[in-house]
């Protein structure tokens, strides 16, 4: 299939990226000239892993990036729009990205095109393409529009593209549904998989995955309800988190327990500063103000929203009940991404957290594996880099871990603890067992357990909030 790709942002480059693995031959549309230029000459403008791998297979073949809309349409029997969508000051999805590129698609559309909505939209969203391309001119039967939502999260991106859960498409008709059924069959029929050159799947990859086809509508809906769904999931182990905290009880077993009910699952269980990124802070406000324009007031949401606010300002009552005052404290800083595996920042818990930090007057060592140039531009002047996590920690009076890396929860124990100042972690992500921290000569504060400190600490230790041994 010859498809064009609209918008060269996190989704649509790995989208493009991968339908070129799948076998399409693949225009990758920008207005952005340097973006283009940078995409042409083999940069990769985000951490991904496996994307450059693709970048590099299928640049310059069937993978092209161009600057003219019309053209690429012309060219194409599908046009995935994935282009922007930024909240309104009021919280709302702003469509007029979206409304641009369907001014633009229906002048130069030449023949029948299935026009795919792949950024994340508001319900009504293809009715309003459709009446957009209608009213610049296209003939009603020379186009449908579709909604395919994209469920990959950062950092596992091209892996989640090319083993999804379920592929959705919301199709209301059966020619539109026949393109896009088309456009899939490497994935739904497994032919992809059997490639030498496949990239390699994750263990619990669900191959072929199910296809699930519903009017347009429904699948807008499946999206924002998708992530709205998740974050409540985050929020509600938030909340009870803080229960454990009061009465002394472990989220960790609490989540096995619950997790272990098939129904309920383990999976986005897990307690920490909130959650962030580009896409659940934003999703849920237009999607409180989707359902609100409906006639629906789904203070459900509203509700998961404070907790995810509230949830760092915990943390951050967490840091003073572990060292008391904060002014001209020296905080080391593991992770700055919104979550391991990205270089993203946006609406990242851990930047709001070394900004109200510094605020409070704290000096800031930080580290993060892939964040820190992104951090350097949003950070106050103040905030020094470190090259890695030890370097972070040395001579600090703590040590807070605020994002999940792999690497931070194998971190060489003795070493740090001789590093610190004072042997003290505060960790929002629960990466380490307490026990084990107390062991190693650390205090350890975390999210939903109770805080441990040796029972001997070493001479020169700070002094922790409580006194607690491990049990
Ligand atoms: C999220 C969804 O997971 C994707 O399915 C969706 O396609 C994407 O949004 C989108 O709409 O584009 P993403 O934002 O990349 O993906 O990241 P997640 O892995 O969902 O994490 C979001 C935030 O929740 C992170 O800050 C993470 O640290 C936090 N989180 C996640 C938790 O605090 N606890 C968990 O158990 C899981």
């Amino acid at each position: 299939m010859r498809i064009a790709v609209v918008g060269s942002g996190y989704v649509g480059l790995v989208a493009g990226a991968c339908f070129a693995d799948m076998g399409h031959q693949v225009i990758l549309v920008d207005n952005d000239g340097q973006k283009l230029a940078a995409l042409k000459s083999g940069d990769v403008p985000i951490h991904e892993k496996f994307l450059p791998e693709l970048l590099e297979r299928h640049r310059g073949h069937a993978l092209t990036f161009s600057d003219n809309l019309e053209e690429a349409v012309r060219s194409s029997n599908a046009v995935f729009v994935a282009v922007g969508t930024p909240p309104t000051e009021q919280g709302e999805a702003d469509l007029s990205y979206v409304e641009s590129v369907a001014r633009g698609i229906s002048g130069a559309i030449n023949g029948y095109k299935v026009v795919v909505e792949k950024s994340t939209v508001p319900v009504y969203t293809s009715d309003w393409v459709r009446k957009i391309i209608l009213r610049n001119g296209a003939a009603a039967d020379s186009f449908d529009v579709a909604s395919n939502p994209e469920f990959l999260r950062e950092g596992t991106a091209v892996t989640d593209f090319l083993y999804p859960d379920r592929i959705v498409l919301g199709a209301d008709t059966d020619r539109c549904a026949a393109v896009l059924k088309e456009i899939y069959a490497p994935l739904t029929d497994g032919s992809y998989y059997h490639r030498a050159t496949a990239i390699p799947g994750p263990d619990r990859a669900q191959v072929p995955p199910p296809l699930i086809v519903t009017s347009a509508k429904s699948a807008e809906l499946i999206k924002h309800a998708s992530n709205a769904f998740l974050a409540t999931k985050i929020s509600f182990i938030n909340a009870v988190a803080s229960i454990c905290e009061s009465v002394g009880a472990n989220v960790q077993q609490v989540c096995q327990g619950i997790g272990a009910d098939s129904r309920i699952g383990p999976r986005f269980l897990n307690p920490g500063i909130g959650y962030g990124g580009s896409c659940f802070p934003k999703d849920l406000m237009a999607f409180r103000s989707v359902a609100r324009e409906c006639g629906y007031d789904f203070r459900l949401l509203d509700e998961v929203m404070h907790i995810n606010e509230d949830q760092r300002q915990r943390f951050l009552r967490k840091v003073r009940s572990a060292l008391w005052t904060l002014r001209g404290k020296h905080l080391g800083v593991l992770g700055l991404a919104f979550k391991g595996g990205t270089d993203d920042i946006r609406e990242s818990p851990a930047i709001l957290l070394v900004q109200a930090l510094v605020q409070e007057g704290c000096e800031i060592t930080a580290y993060d594996p892939a964040a820190i140039e992104r951090a350097r531009e949003v950070l106050p002047k103040q905030v020094k880099f470190a090259a890695n996590a030890y370097d972070a920690a040395s001579g600090a009076d703590a040590l807070l871990i605020l994002t999940e890396w792999d690497e931070f929860s194998a971190l060489d124990l003795p070493r740090l603890a001789q590093l610190l100042k004072y042997p003290i972690v505060i960790d929002g992500r629960n990466l380490y067992d307490p026990e084990g921290m107390a062991a190693h000569g650390i205090t350890y504060y975390s999210v939903g357990r109770i805080p441990v400190t040796p029972e001997k600490p070493p001479a020169d230790a700070g002094i922790p909030a409580r006194k607690f041994t491990s049990s």
